[in-house]
């Protein structure tokens, strides 16, 4: 998408820390990280300096689980209008919120200008096209592409609005449970911090006293057979330390998922 979007060496906004994909997509950019940032003197390093491309995750934002409100929205719209930039809004955890009423509005709802492109994903609320492909010869990926688009649009159109909002409502049910019960009791805490999520799939875990968990993670958490992504990853600049890691929740049982907290804070301590 940024290759469509911005020309090598424009100006890219991003949420700080953000999903790997886009970092990854930025190398040839110059990214400035967090709109808050650059917001607050968005001429001090020139005009050459106003981005062209502000990426976020608004909802649930992977990997730290932050949301904006709405005040928050409505202000970060009213400086794209006013730079003029492009707002890619990535939101591909917006039906998996676990309380009503759902999130504010979205930004496109919100476009007045025709500069809000947005993306959201199946793959989080019906299955991954891992699951599908992976036996599966590369060849034929882009004829599997379009067979799971006709299904997609079948299945949607059986199900109608109330049917699909009742299937993400049922299937992540258990994933609410977990947040709201499970999250605030595990063993961790006095090893870590966290704010149990209100969506996604993410935790986003702060060890205590620990700099940077590249290594804790990379090695000797993954000896012991726990498979958490260390925090730095998500980083503008990865070589940066960070006390921070992720953990994924979507196919876990708690009974997993409290064994790897028990073996990571054996880990820690
Ligand atoms: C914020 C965000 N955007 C996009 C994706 C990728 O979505 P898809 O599976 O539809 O490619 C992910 C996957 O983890 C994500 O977290």
């Amino acid at each position: 998408m940024f290759e469509m979007l911005v020309k090598s060496g424009d100006n890219v906004l991003l949420d700080a820390p953000t999903y790997s994909g886009p970092l990854a997509a930025s190398h040839h950019h110059h990214v400035l990280p967090a709109i808050s940032r650059w917001a607050e003197a968005p001429g001090a390093l020139g005009p050459s300096s106003v981005p062209r491309v502000l990426y976020t995750i608004p909802n649930e934002g992977n990997p730290t689980g932050a949301c904006m409100t709405c005040e928050r929205k409505q202000d970060v719209y009213e400086l794209t209008r006013k730079y003029d930039l492009l707002i890619t809004e990535d939101d591909p955890y917006y039906f998996l919120q676990f309380q009503k009423p759902w999130a504010p509005p979205t930004f496109l709802s919100m476009d007045v200008d025709g500069c809000v492109l947005r993306m959201d994903s199946f793959s989080k609320i019906l299955s991954s096209g891992w699951v599908f492909v992976r036996e599966t010869s590369l060849f034929v990926f882009p004829l599997l592409s379009l067979c799971f688009q006709l299904m997609v649009s079948q299945l949607l159109h059986s199900w109608g609005p109330e049917g699909f909002l009742k299937h993400t409502e049922e299937k992540f049910k258990f994933l609410a449970d977990l947040c709201f019960n499970y999250f605030n009791y595990v063993c961790f805490v006095n090893v870590a911090e966290w704010h149990p999520p209100m969506a996604s799939v993410f935790l986003w875990i702060k060890l205590k006293g620990i700099k940077d968990t590249q290594l804790l993670i990379m090695e000797r958490a993954l000896e012991k057979e726990v498979l958490l992504v260390p925090g730095g990853v998500f980083n503008i600049s990865s070589s940066d330390p960070c006390p921070y890691v992720r953990a994924a929740f979507s196919l876990s049982t708690p009974q997993q998922i409290d064994e790897a907290f028990r073996r990571l804070r054996r880990l820690i301590l």
